[in-house]
Formats: structure tokens, sequence, C-alpha cells
């Protein structure tokens, strides 16, 4: 009897120790659990969100840029240049003048560009023409282009937004 009861008691101690082992065990299965739950939404919320609602991103209040230097283009030719964030063209007249425009179309926003053989700009995505005043003078562009401001400073030819 009395070792049955020591053996009991043993068993009792020994469940005892299992389950005090188990519990910590468990917590930490748990955690990991949660945490690794918590790490995958995150991963896809945040992104979610920044998509939704995207960083305020400076645009740069940049009013003028130096499009190219006197003496890059030949008489007859365009160049594509960057203005902040869009893209603007540069075109040497035949007439040796300069004038320059955003080179958004205003059709649907593709890139113009200008044609020796027309000699004046176009839009290639859906046959768009436009003078060297910038009007729009065939094809599906609703309005002129976006003219510049284009002036020389020693080497440099510097367009400018026109204000
Ligand atoms: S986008 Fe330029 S003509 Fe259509």
């Amino acid at each position: 009897m009395e070792t049955g009861k020591v053996s009991q008691e043993q068993n009792l101690k020994r469940e005892d120790s299992q389950q005090s082992q188990g519990v910590p065990r468990r917590k930490i299965v748990n955690l990991l659990l949660g945490g690794g739950l918590l790490t995958t939404l995150g991963s896809i919320l945040v992104p979610l969100i920044n998509f939704i609602i995207p960083p305020k991103v400076q645009e740069a209040a940049q009013n003028s840029v130096v499009a190219a230097k006197v003496g890059e283009l030949p008489l007859n030719s365009g160049k594509i240049f960057r203005f902040g964030s869009k893209p603007g063209i540069l075109v040497h007249t035949q007439n040796d003048e300069y004038v320059a425009f955003s080179a958004i179309c205003t059709h649907l926003d593709c890139t113009v560009q200008y044609r020796q053989d027309f000699k004046h700009i176009w839009c290639a995505c859906h046959n768009g023409h436009f003078d060297l005043t910038g009007k729009n003078i065939s094809g599906p562009p609703p309005r002129p282009l976006e003219a510049y401001k284009v002036d020389i400073r020693e080497e440099d030819i510097v367009v400018s937004r026109s204000a």
C-alpha cells in the first residue's frame, strides 16, 4: 500500500512538472505563431496602405533647366530633355531659333519627337502633328503643347516655364 501511494504521488508530481514545462512551451509557440501572423499581416498591409495613400513626393519646384549646350543641336533638329519629372522637347529650327515645349502629347500623353523630314513636332502614337509654335495642326491632339521660354546664357540653353 505504501509503495502504491508513493508511486501515485510520484506520478502526480511528474504530471505537474510536465504541465509546468508544457505551459511555457505552449506560450512560446503561441507567441511565435502570433508574431509570424503579425509580421505577415504587416508585410501585406504596409505596402497596401502605401499604395492607397502614397507618400507625398515633393514635386521638384523646378522652373528652369539647362536643356542643352549651345552648339549641341544642329539646325533642324530636336532633343528630348528632362524637366522635373516630365519630358520636354527643345527644337533648333532651320532659322537658327530655339523653341521648347512640354513633350507630352495633349492627346493621350505619349512623348512627342521632332521630325526633320516634317520640320515639325510629331507624335508617333496616333500621328499627331504640332507646328513650331506648339499648335496642334493635324491628327487627334486637341490642344497645343505647353510652350516654354528659352534663354541662352553663355554656353547653356536654359528652358523655363512661362510664368
Ligand atoms: S497620344 Fe499623341 S496623337 Fe495620340
